[in-house]
Formats: C-alpha cells, sequence, structure tokens
C-alpha cells in the first residue's frame, strides 16, 4: 500500500484556475462585440511574435462548454475568467449588446451547476477602441465608462456571482502599455503612462463602489497585482537603492494608494512630475477597503543600479546559474517573500494568488500525453512555498493556476504555452497535461503530494 505524502492546506481552501477574455475567446468580431485595443494592436506589423492576433485564440467563445466540463473532470473549485468589455459595450459606452451579457451569464450559470465557483474579472486589459480613441486610460472620462460598465455587468451576474475582481495588474496595463510600448495601446509616454496608473487605480475604487451597490448577494471584491520580490544584484549600497526603486514602481506604487491612500513619497520625487492631477478624494475612492487582494505571481526581479536608465537609474539583471523559464526567472521561495511581506505591511483582508505558473514549450507524445514535468516542478515547488507562507500566518483562501488552457500569450502570440490543458490550435483539440492530472489529485486530496 502506498503511504504518499500530502502536503495539507486548510480546510475549503479555493484551487482554481484562471484565463482572460482576449487570450482564450477569439471571436473577435462575433455578435456584436466591438474592437478593443488588443485587436487593434495586433494588426500592426512587428508587434506580436509571428503576427499572431487573438481573432480565434483557444476558441472559448465557441467551446465555453466543453471547457467548463474540463474543469469539472480537473476538480476545480473556482474559475477565474474576464468579461470583454467589448462584447457588453462594443464603444466602451452606450447601448448595452444583450449578447454579450447572455455569454457570460450562460458561462456562469454552467460553472455553478458545476460547483465552480466564479471569479469575475472586469479588466484584463482589453479596452474598447472606441475609448482608446478619445484618450484611454490616460483619459479620466474612461474612468467612468468603467464604473458604468461594471455597474452593469454587476447588476447582471450580481445575484449569482460573489467573487468580484476589478482590475488585472494595473502596473502591466499602464507602464507596458504606455510606457514600454511592448503591450496595447503601445504608447511610449511617460505623461501617458502614470495618467494611466492613476486613473487605472481610480477605476478600481469606482468599481469597488459600483459592484456593491448593484449586487443582490454580499459581493467580495478585489483587485489583481503583480507584486514579486525586487533584490539587488550586490550588496553595495546603490545596488540597494536602485532595488528600492523599482520595487517603488512595481509594488509600492500601487499597494500603497490601495491600503494606505496614498503615493509612496520617494517615487511622487521622482515621478511625481508625471503624474496627472490627482482630485480631491480620489485617494480615498482609491483606498476603500476590500476584501481580499489578488496576488499574481511568477518571479522575482534582481536589480543593479544602472546610471543609464531614465528616471530610475535601475536596470534588471539576469545573473548565471539562477534557473529561467522561457520567459522569467524561476524562483519558488518570492510566492512566501511576497505573500507574508504583503501581509505583514499592508494587512489585507484576505489573499489570493490569482496567478502562479510557468510557460513549458509542450508537445504531445506518440501515446498522446502531455508530459510537461517542468510545470509540475514550478507548481509543486510553489505550493510549498506558499503552504509555508500560510502556516506562518498568511490569510491565503485559494491559489489559481495560469492558465487553464494554452491560449494567446500577449506580445509573444502562441509561442508560449502556459495551459493545464494543451490546445492544439489547428483543430483546437484539448488535452489534459500531465500537469493537470497532477492538480486534480491537489484539488482532490487539499494538498500537495511530497515529491521523492
Ligand atoms: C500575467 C497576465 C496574464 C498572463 C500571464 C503569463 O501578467 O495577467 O494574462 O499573460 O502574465
Amino acid at each position: 500500500m502506498s503511504k504518499e505524502k500530502f502536503l495539507r492546506f486548510p480546510d475549503g481552501f479555493i484551487w482554481g484556475a484562471a484565463t482572460s477574455a482576449y487570450q482564450i475567446e477569439g471571436a473577435w468580431n462575433e455578435d456584436g462585440k466591438g474592437p478593443s485595443i488588443w485587436d487593434t494592436f495586433c494588426r500592426i506589423p512587428g508587434k506580436i511574435r509571428n503576427g499572431d492576433t487573438g481573432d480565434v485564440a483557444a476558441d472559448h467563445y465557441h467551446r465555453w462548454e466543453e471547457d467548463v466540463e474540463i474543469m469539472a473532470e480537473l476538480g476545480l473549485k473556482a474559475y477565474r475568467f474576464s468579461i470583454a468589455w467589448t462584447r457588453i459595450f462594443p464603444e466602451g459606452t452606450g447601448e448595452v449588446n444583450r449578447k454579450g451579457l447572455d455569454f457570460y451569464s450562460r458561462l456562469v450559470d454552467k460553472l455553478l451547476a458545476h460547483g465552480i465557483e466564479p471569479f469575475v474579472n472586469l479588466y484584463h486589459w482589453d479596452l474598447p477602441q472606441a475609448l482608446q480613441d478619445k484618450g484611454g486610460w490616460p483619459n479620466r472620462d474612461t474612468v467612468y465608462a468603467f464604473a458604468h460598465y461594471a455597474e452593469t455587468v454587476a447588476r447582471e451576474l450580481g445575484d449569482r456571482v460573489s467573487f468580484w475582481i476589478t482590475n488585472n495588474e494595473p502596473f502591466v496595463a499602464a507602464i507596458i502599455g504606455h510606457l514600454t510600448g511592448e503591450h496595447a495601446p503601445g504608447l511610449q509616454d511617460p505623461v501617458a503612462a502614470f495618467a494611466a496608473v492613476h486613473h487605472l487605480l481610480l477605476s478600481h475604487g469606482l468599481a469597488v463602489q459600483a459592484i456593491r451597490a448593484s449586487t443582490s448577494r454580499k459581493p467580495e471584491v478585489g483587485i489583481v497585482l503583480n507584486l514579486h520580490p525586487v533584490h539587488p544584484a550586490s550588496s553595495s549600497e546603490e545596488d540597494q537603492l536602485a532595488a528600492r526603486r523599482l520595487d517603488g514602481v512595481i509594488n509600492r506604487m500601487f499597494l500603497d494608494p490601495v491600503f494606505f491612500g496614498k503615493y509612496p513619497e520617494d517615487m511622487m520625487e521622482l515621478l511625481g512630475f508625471f503624474f496627472p492631477e490627482i482630485r480631491q478624494g480620489d485617494m480615498e475612492t482609491i483606498s476603500i477597503p476590500i476584501d481580499f487582494l489578488g496576488i499574481n505571481y511568477y518571479t522575482r526581479t534582481v536589480a543593479r543600479f544602472d546610471p543609464e536608465f531614465p528616471l530610475i537609474q535601475a536596470s534588471q539583471v539576469h545573473p548565471e546559474g539562477n534557473e529561467y523559464s522561457q520567459m522569467w526567472e524561476i524562483y519558488p521561495p518570492g510566492i512566501y517573500e511576497i505573500v507574508m511581506r504583503v501581509w505583514k505591511d499592508y494587512k489585507p483582508a484576505s489573499i489570493f494568488i490569482t496567478e502562479n505558473g510557468v510557460p513549458v514549450p509542450d508537445g504531445v507524445d506518440f501515446d498522446g500525453k502531455v508530459r510537461d514535468e517542468r510545470r509540475i516542478r514550478y507548481l509543486h515547488n510553489h505550493l510549498v512555498y506558499l503552504h509555508k507562507a500560510i502556516s506562518e500566518g498568511a490569510h491565503v483562501r485559494g491559489y489559481l493556476v495560469w492558465s487553464l488552457l494554452d491560449n494567446f500569450e500577449w506580445a509573444y502570440g502562441y509561442s508560449m504555452r502556459f495551459g493545464l490543458v494543451y490546445v492544439d490550435y489547428p483543430t483546437q483539440k484539448r488535452i489534459i497535461k500531465e500537469s493537470g492530472r497532477w492538480y486534480a489529485r491537489v484539488i482532490k486530496e487539499n494538498g500537495v503530494p511530497c515529491l521523492g
């Protein structure tokens, strides 16, 4: 008899998986959907690897029923997905597109019928192009359009959905979209970028209010931030200060306003010049108490002093000897470090890990299996460190793998596979990977099998 040992998680721990609309849905112009900034951006030559687009993606818009069946087979307790704003309001504001609401309503019903808790994320980067044409996130009006959209969706789904996420990774939406330009809308303009930071955060606060005012069951509302430790490349004071500045831009610039109602002083000294007008009441709105913080954790950053790098004079290094995936360093202790830091310094009511995962160049073996052992090891090692944080008192209520399915990985197109489920894009056939089978056991046992 096998006496396999498991590292058990707290009773009722919520195991799930996550996706986002643009990355899986496809059907980019069906049933009245309007174009988003990602529909536009993908059409600019050179922006996306191999010229890929999300036009078809994993065709989830047509295969959602099969996908929910797969979730049920895996035993997921929760599924985090995002709503495409442009399916609800093709122009961002104005008339509601009933067909868009119906799609998500059916999805929610089917999830609930399988005992899977929907985590509805309102914004995962696919801003309506019509709003971009009026200035996008740098324009404060977008904030009010978002609040109206949030209210509309909450009124529709709020009788069945308990968990709501306002925004996914405002850092990436603002900085990668408006400063480095690798994501839509592809700007390289610090004034636009920091206006987007403030307006995305403000849109979060207004959406929290809108959701609470428009749902019939008591909602739990949170925001999702991409957080990670920033370590200095050496013990020199210069590198340490550089790491502190990068930490400011990536982590504190979002955590401080949400939890303390103010931007970090060192960041305002450095970057305040670029910020838009902060009106009276804005910071109170941004820091309205939330029910949970969603943390997306993938990697850490190692930083060094770099006098050439504009403004923050810090840049990232990739030391030899560390372990890397196709996209980032693999650093499992970081999930423990960041959870403990947030738990102690910011005292959120509760925490979910809303994304964690790794790209692996998976392929299908002769017998039809996808043996993604590297992903199993990655998830295992991160869960061991998450368990440590929980056992030291951090109130982490759930963990969602990125991602349920292989999907469109933004500027990398389809070259990165993050799924627990393999997608053969030409046929759209789904194959549960070995990691998916492994994760199903984790869920069933409410614990991680100890690796031998
Ligand atoms: C996160 C995004 C998600 C996915 C993963 C790999 O930053 O939220 O959409 O692309 O990275």
